[in-house]
């Protein structure tokens, strides 16, 4: 059967090529996509190549590109190496892109996940021209059924001019019920409450609306979402994840956080996977998660009857997973539950709930700032991504990180870090594989001990101790110590040398 049911949409099917060529020089383009799932597949290769074409040609071909996170070699890759994105918002991961966001030649803006929606919505960004959305499929009432990502889909579709539409026949038809498409006044001061006072509430809709007059071309595609193999876990990690499921298990024994602890999230990665994992084999039950994405762990644990409902925007699953998914979407509709980003990260909701929010970092200071995005303080990782969304509205934030990075070369945990993604005032717990530093009610100098006596590496631990005390000295006992001429200084040693080792 068919996948657009209705036949005015079915009028304007075409070849991505053709589609594609309604993107112009110059314009601003909401894809879909969100770490992987759910974007376009096709439309942007071939924007690609025509691009590629006008530069032959002598001319200039640069789009702004607006998506939910990060996306795929076919969209952010293709058009990164065309060198057709001129502007770039929000999260990206892709190495080609990195390079030219670095190089200067992409302006990245590095918006929180939750607000890039409303923020594109509000005008702050400039007229959204076009929208290239992936969905499962059209019906006959000529409604939307969304694919394997929620992201911003549903603001673009509301404020994009015009619209194509890829629906992919890789996504299982079964998906059909897991979203849940809430329509809310977007600006101020129309917003209203967001009524979802658990997890597993279902406030929307399962179809995403689109005006049919401003959609210009329906492409059809058959292509996987890109799945990244699932990396085995590794000890650091595991001890990682110890001493955070540790911690949780003594926050219960506090009466704290009930048996069932409260929702998590979970950044994505190796350590959020063993933390995943710990959780499989620890002795939490009714466990839900209010989170961005939907990773391999969760799966299991959504098997094993552990975690009862799992809140996200999109997958992040390995290849084995996300097939197993699509084979059996029906019943995972029933607890899984796909929202669009700007409710799955809204800082309303996540302060209700209480989430327990747990993200990898870059570099945390003895003051517990954290660095999620720059290396050296200036060279672009990936970017924020819904890290500050929740770090600064969980219950419980933590920081989750291996103690030294290349090879023991840098130490993660700094004197003063080069580059502020979340204040010591947003973080409460910082974990290393050498152990858990609890900062909740610290004062400055507290919190200073307390991260380097659990979470710094034995290398470092006695420079950053000497660094603690001499900043005591030359600060004078003022209330967050530093010695300014040195704060930096393991930075620029490791630029210089090659190590942060003095
Ligand atoms: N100084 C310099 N480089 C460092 C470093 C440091 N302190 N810490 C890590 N790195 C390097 C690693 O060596 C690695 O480099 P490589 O790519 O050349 O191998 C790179 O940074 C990534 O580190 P890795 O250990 O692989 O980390 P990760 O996959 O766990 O990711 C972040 C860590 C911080 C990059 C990642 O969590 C992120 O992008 N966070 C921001 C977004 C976010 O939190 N999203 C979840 C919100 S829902």
């Amino acid at each position: 059967m068919s996948r657009i049911r209705s036949e005015e949409f079915r009028s304007k099917v075409m070849g991505a090529e053709q589609a594609a060529a309604f993107i112009k020089n110059g314009m601003n383009v909401g894809f879909s996509g969100f770490t992987g799932s759910g974007y376009p597949k096709a439309v942007p290769v071939a924007l690609a190549a025509q691009i590629r074409q006008e530069h032959q040609e002598g001319r200039p071909f640069k789009i702004g590109v607006f998506t939910g996170a990060s996306t795929a070699p076919e969209l952010d890759g293709a058009l990164a190496e065309a060198d057709g994105q001129g502007f770039r918002m929000p999260y990206q991961s892709d190495p080609v892109l990195r390079n030219k966001i670095n190089e200067g030649y992409t302006d990245y803006c590095d918006i929180h996940l939750g607000l890039s929606g409303p923020m594109t919505a509000a005008g702050f960004l400039g007229k959204l021209d076009m929208a290239v959305i992936e969905v499962t499929a059209i019906t006959p009432e000529g409604e939307l059924i969304p694919s394997s990502s929620m992201g911003n889909n549903l603001l673009w579709l509301e404020t994009a001019e015009k619209i194509i539409l890829e629906v992919n026949h890789w996504q299982s038809m079964d998906l059909y019920g897991m979203h849940d498409v809430y329509y809310q006044p977007a600006l101020p001061p129309h917003r209203v409450p967001i009524p979802i006072t658990k997890a597993g509430d279902r406030i929307g809709q399962h179809t995403l609306r689109v005006d049919p007059a401003k959609v210009v071309a329906v492409v059809e595609t058959d292509s996987a979402d890109r799945n990244s193999p699932f990396k085995p876990l590794d000890d650091q990690s595991k001890l990682i994840a110890g001493h955070l499921l540790d911690f949780l298990e003594g926050e219960i024994k506090a009466g704290r956080v009930p048996a069932g602890l409260l929702p998590l999230q979970s950044g994505v990665g190796n350590i959020a996977n063993a933390v995943l994992a710990g959780l499989l084999d620890g002795p939490f039950d009714q466990i839900t998660s209010y989170t961005e994405v939907i990773q391999d762990g969760m799966v299991d644990l959504l098997d094993a009857g552990k975690m009862t409902v799992a809140s996200a925007t999109a997958f992040s699953l390995s290849p084995e997973y996300a097939e197993k998914l699509n084979n059996d979407a029906a019943n995972y509709a029933k607890k899984i539950i796909l929202r669009p980003q700007d409710v799955s990260n809204n800082p309303e909701v996540i302060r209700r709930l209480g989430v327990i929010a747990c993200n990898g970092l870059i570099e945390a200071d003895i003051y517990g700032n954290v660095n999620s995005t720059h290396i050296m303080g200036s060279k672009m990782q990936n970017g924020l991504g819904g890290s500050g969304d929740f770090t600064r509205n969980s219950f419980i934030s933590s920081f989750v990180t291996p103690s030294v990075a290349k090879g023991g070369d840098i130490s993660c945990i700094v004197p003063m870090v080069s580059h502020v993604d979340h204040t010591e005032h947003d973080v409460q717990v910082i974990i290393t594989e050498q152990g858990l530093a609890d900062l909740r009610g610290l004062a400055p100098r507290k919190r200073a001990r307390a991260i380097i006596d659990k979470c710094a590496h034995p290398d470092f631990k006695p420079a950053l101790e000497e660094y603690f005390e001499r900043a005591q000295r030359v600060a004078n006992s003022q209330h967050t110590p530093h010695d300014l001429r040195e704060s930096l200084g393991w930075h620029v040693r490791f630029l210089e040398t090659g190590s942060m080792k003095a």
